[in-house]
């Protein structure tokens, strides 16, 4: 069969794998090509145990792999068949040298850009699927053009938006889609290429433009925006917590005012996720760049927030169970950084679950779909833990539940079962909220929810 495009996408990970799968399943006269450097990643990719947990995204790769969506190891040949290339290498918080600790590395986006220079034998354009510093499609053009040779390369923004757990739901109907381009003829022809590929599915009004640098920041403002609200949120528990008033009462009156919205109030025992803290700091460092320290400042309250929220959370266990948690056995319910997802990447939990090791508590985690990652985030700690699937079993001779991840099984399970296999005192601290809080208490057990009255017996 001949495909009307060739697509190629560099880094097979949470966003090249579904944002490339549904490509290829909304549009099946393209043909769609995701490659990476980690042979293992893309073996699972071709198998029948997809290397991410995603609903629905099994249904879509099933339908489409090996008809127009392929997954290789083949880079160099790749690249040389491809029209378009999008870029989707990780872009971690650099840890090393200057900036350590805030800034983008950048050294997988860099290597990227060398391989397609080394590799490209036509004209393509490139498009950034990774969130990345502002201008950073400047340094892509100046390592492009620096062949030998008339190819041009026509750099494009287009971060995604998505997030992990609603995947595949986000992409097919997107809130919005973002392209930045040069405002030159051949940048705005680029930009109508791609505009031309997200058509296919996305209503035109929701296809906006603008400049690279504002798509460029815009990204890191999105996310900065959103992890803004949940630390304003979660430093509102804190001060609920002391006078008796309760957030979710708060969240609802507050988020009923149109002008505010209700979503992403969810008090919690922090945010999580690969994208947040990394952004912010980015943002953060982007500032402090330019000289200014004040909205420095500002941006870099939401992450502190988020770390003061954390440790609150064991204080608050430490001064309910008594002062001391050593000896005591403790089970985290869930070690996702969300429900519907497998990934840990800074998830609350690992903090969580280090501190109270700290303490000495023994730990039991238990996780519909992350026990795996679990482990391999605990690696090396120092500690008694245990990883059991069942949370009953998890939970069975435990003092204290810890619910750490939002999972719909966990506000379901039948708690009267759960009180009578646990030791006593038993406590329930939410860190989600999602759990009847008055229905526990009257079970029996001591109830410490987020910016929620404690119930206790004693
Ligand atoms: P990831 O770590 O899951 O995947 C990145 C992949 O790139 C890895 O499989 C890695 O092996 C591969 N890679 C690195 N260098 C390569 C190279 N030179 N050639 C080929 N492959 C290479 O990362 P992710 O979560 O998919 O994130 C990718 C980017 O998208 C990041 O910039 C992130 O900030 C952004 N983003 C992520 C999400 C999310 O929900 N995870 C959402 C929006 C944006
Ligand atoms: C987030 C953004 O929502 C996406 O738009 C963005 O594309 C993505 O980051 C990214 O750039 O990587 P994600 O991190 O997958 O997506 O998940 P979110 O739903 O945003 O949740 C992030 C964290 O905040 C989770 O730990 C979640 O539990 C927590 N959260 C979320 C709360 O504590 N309260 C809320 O009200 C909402």
């Amino acid at each position: 069969m001949t495909f009307k495009k060739t697509i190629l996408c560099i880094g097979a990970g949470y966003v090249g794998g579904p944002t490339m799968a549904l490509i290829a399943y909304k549009c099946p006269q393209y043909k769609v090509t995701v490659v990476d450097i980690d042979p293992k990643r893309i073996a699972k990719w071709n198998s029948d145990n997809l290397p991410i947990y995603e609903p629905g995204l099994d249904e879509i790769v099933k339908a489409t792999r090996d008809r127009n969506l392929f997954f290789s190891t083949e880079i160099e040949r790749e690249i040389k068949e491809s029209d378009i290339i999008f870029v989707s290498v990780n872009t971690p918080t650099k840890m090393f040298g200057a900036g350590s600790g805030m800034a983008a590395d950048l050294q997988y986006w860099e290597k990227t850009a060398r391989q397609i220079r080394k590799y490209a034998e036509s004209h393509k354009i490139i498009v950034e699927k990774s969130t990345l510093p502002v201008k950073t499609a400047l340094a892509m053009e100046r390592i492009l053009s620096s062949a030998e040779n008339d190819i041009h390369f026509e750099v494009l923004s287009n971060p995604e938006f998505l997030a992990e757990g609603t995947a595949i739901k986000d992409l097919e109907d997107p809130d919005r889609v973002l392209i930045g381009s040069r405002e030159t003829p051949s940048g705005l022809k680029a930009r109508d290429e791609l505009v031309e590929i997200y058509a296919n599915w996305v209503p035109r009004e929701r296809i906006i433009t603008s400049n690279v640098w504002s798509s460029e920041l815009s990204k890191l403002v999105a996310n900065a925006f959103l992890a803004q609200r949940i630390s304003s949120i979660n430093s509102i528990t804190a001060l609920c917590e002391k006078t008796d008033a309760n957030i979710m009462e708060v969240a609802r009156a507050v988020g009923m005012d149109s002008r505010v919205g209700s979503k992403f109030l969810n008090a919690s025992v922090g945010f999580g996720g690969s994208c947040f803290k990394k952004d912010i700091l980015n943002l953060v460092y982007l500032c402090r760049h330019y000289g200014l320290d004040e909205v420095a400042d500002y941006w870099e309250g939401v992450v502190r927030i988020n770390d003061y929220q954390k440790e609150r959370f064991i204080l608050n266990m430490l001064s309910a169970m008594f002062n001391t948690l050593a000896g005591k056995k403790i089970c985290l319910f869930g070690f996702s950084y969300k429900a519907n997802t497998g990934d840990t990447r800074e998830s609350p939990a690992i903090f969580i679950a280090r501190r109270l090791i700290e303490e000495k508590a023994e730990l039991v985690i238990t996780d519909p779909k992350a026990l795996n990652n679990a482990m391999i985030d605990l690696n090396g700690v120092d500690g008694k833990i245990s990883y059991v699937e069942d949370p009953y079993k998890a939970s069975a001779n435990c003092d204290a539940i810890a619910v750490m991840t939002e999972w719909e099984i966990y506000a379901n399970l039948d708690f009267e079962k759960i009180y009578k296999s646990m030791a006593k005192p038993a406590f329930i601290f939410d860190g989600r909220n999602i759990l009847d809080h008055k229905r526990l208490y009257e079970i029996g057990f001591n109830v410490f929810p987020i910016g929620k009255p404690a119930l206790t017996h004693f």
